[in-house]
């Protein structure tokens, strides 16, 4: 059976009514600068959406740096309110990582978590400070590990295979990793045990998980790394999940790593930090009912602290790394209607532009969002449709029976809380070039993604000459 959603009036409902001076982004579903101009058009850090597409094209990511900066802020904020020890917040770029999006989260204080090659080079093409920088992955390959060694970053280890690597690096690749002035940086994941409910795809902390160390064998890679004089471990790192809306995971979380934490002593071994992960959900319907991101640090602070004062322990440098509740709500994916198809009976298709391309957590997840039309705010809201991607596959639907007011082709519907695992997930499937994407504050727009163009497309396309058209005659 489809539940339908709750009915809305218009549009407008959905613009952000914050009740207190410092909103939690993850709780709305419009980024926080959103409003209504004269024009009964959707604005979004100054700038009229339906402007926006006409002047860098459809679909559109349309990002709000004012959110982001807010939710940067937010992390920090709490956890120098409710942690008396050092803390530091990275960035879990897989949210959405780009140049600008790395160089407005590095701005604000924190550190970025990377978790390929590719998401390294492009937080250096940002101008990072490598020190900030945390390469995660449960199978890094070779070059990715010296690339990230020789940056001075540091490896979240996965695995005994990893670990082995590691120690055997410079035998292995002739890596100068300067070991005896420069040992290399880890930390190691655990695998928490800790069940929470979210999509099976988005749970990483139980035991049946691909990351992670088994807790269980803790003493033994302790002991391992105790007699590698080239490896220092200076943390411990764990994720249960991402979407989650409960703090008791979390609350559980930190006392499971404090007493790792305390056995790594045992060992000799200079652990001082516990990197908690990251998984605060956001809103994406009105039925989704996160706790703000002071109310989630809170909670992990106050496990930590209790923990550490139960067994007699110093506070341990604090880490969390946290991705769609930094960015997931500070963007909105803007597309232009086109056709649509009446199914007597059943149901009323609608289309845009873009589709799985450009957000696959629908078809990945069955990830339920929310539209509203740009161009007609207050018009009230009359049917329930489905909307439809452009994609040859039947399953690309962005939003069943979604309510909109009547629409036409043309109109400018924009699908909100799109700025995490959207672009990141991107792909060009049926050969669509990827939408651009505007950073959009106090009223100017920055384009900090180009549209992909047909160029781009058959950019990395090599025709052997025996098929060119000369090679055929
Ligand atoms: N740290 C680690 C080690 C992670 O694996 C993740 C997310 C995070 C931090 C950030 O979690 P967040 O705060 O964003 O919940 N593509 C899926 C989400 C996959 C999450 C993967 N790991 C989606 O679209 O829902």
């Amino acid at each position: 059976m489809v539940s339908t959603p709750a009915l809305v009036a218009s549009g407008r409902q959905y613009l952000p009514t914050p009740a207190t001076d410092c909103p939690s982004p993850n709780q709305f579903l419009l980024p926080l600068t959103a409003k209504l101009n004269s024009q009964d058009h959707l604005e979004v850090g100054g700038c009229d959406v339906v402007d926006l597409v006409a002047q860098f094209g459809s679909p559109l990511y349309v990002l709000d740096e004012e959110t982001l900066r807010m939710a940067c802020r937010q992390y920090r904020q709490a956890f120098q309110r409710y942690y008396p020890g050092e803390s530091l917040v990275i960035y879990a770029s897989k949210a959405w990582n780009c140049t600008a999006v790395c160089a407005i989260v590095a701005s604000e204080g924190l550190g970025i978590d990377v978790v390929s090659g590719g998401e390294l080079y492009t937080a250096l093409q940002a101008g990072l400070n490598p020190e900030t920088l945390y390469l995660h992955g449960n199978n890094k390959s070779l070059n990715e590990l010296e690339f990230a060694i020789d940056q001075g970053c540091t490896i979240v280890v996965d695995n005994w295979f990893e670990l082995e690597t590691l120690s055997g690096l410079d035998t292995l690749s002739g890596l100068d990793t300067g070991m005896t002035s420069r040992p290399i940086r880890i930390m190691l994941r655990l695998t928490p045990g800790i069940e929470c409910h979210t999509h099976d795809y988005i749970r990483t902390g139980s035991i049946d998980s691909k990351f992670g160390f088994d807790p269980q064998q803790i003493e033994k890679v302790y002991k391992f790394i105790s007699q590698q004089p080239s490896l220092e471990c200076v943390g411990l790192h764990a994720h249960i999940g991402s979407q989650i809306f409960e703090l008791q995971p979390h609350h559980d979380l930190g006392a499971v790593m404090v007493q790792w934490f305390q056995k790594a002593a045992q060992y000799g071994l200079p652990v001082q930090q516990l990197d908690i992960g990251g998984g605060l959900g956001i809103r994406y319907t009105e039925s989704d009912d996160p706790p703000s991101i002071d109310e989630w640090v809170k909670t992990v602070c106050l496990a930590i602290v209790e923990a550490c004062e139960s067994q007699g322990l110093p506070l341990p440098k604090l880490i969390a790394e946290p991705g769609r509740s930094l960015i997931g709500s500070a963007c909105v994916t803007a597309y232009t209607m086109g056709s649509q198809k009446e199914v007597p009976g059943i149901r009323r298709y609608v289309t845009v532009d873009g589709g799985m391309s450009d957000n696959p957590r629908p078809i990945t997840y069955q990830s339920t969002y929310r539209a509203i039309v740009a161009n007609r705010m207050s018009a009230e809201i009359s049917e329930t449709v489905t909307i439809a991607g452009k994609h040859c596959e039947s399953g690309d639907i962005v939003i069943k029976n979604a309510q909109l007011p009547k629409t036409q082709p043309g109109d400018i519907l924009v699908v909100m809380g799109t700025g995490a695992y959207n672009y990141s997930m991107a792909s060009n499937y049926n050969r669509l070039a990827r939408p651009a994407a505007v950073l959009v504050h106090d009223g100017e727009a920055s384009l900090i993604l180009e549209r992909e163009t047909y160029h781009d497309l058959v950019r990395q396309d090599r025709l052997p000459a025996r098929l060119s058209a000369s090679g055929n005659q």
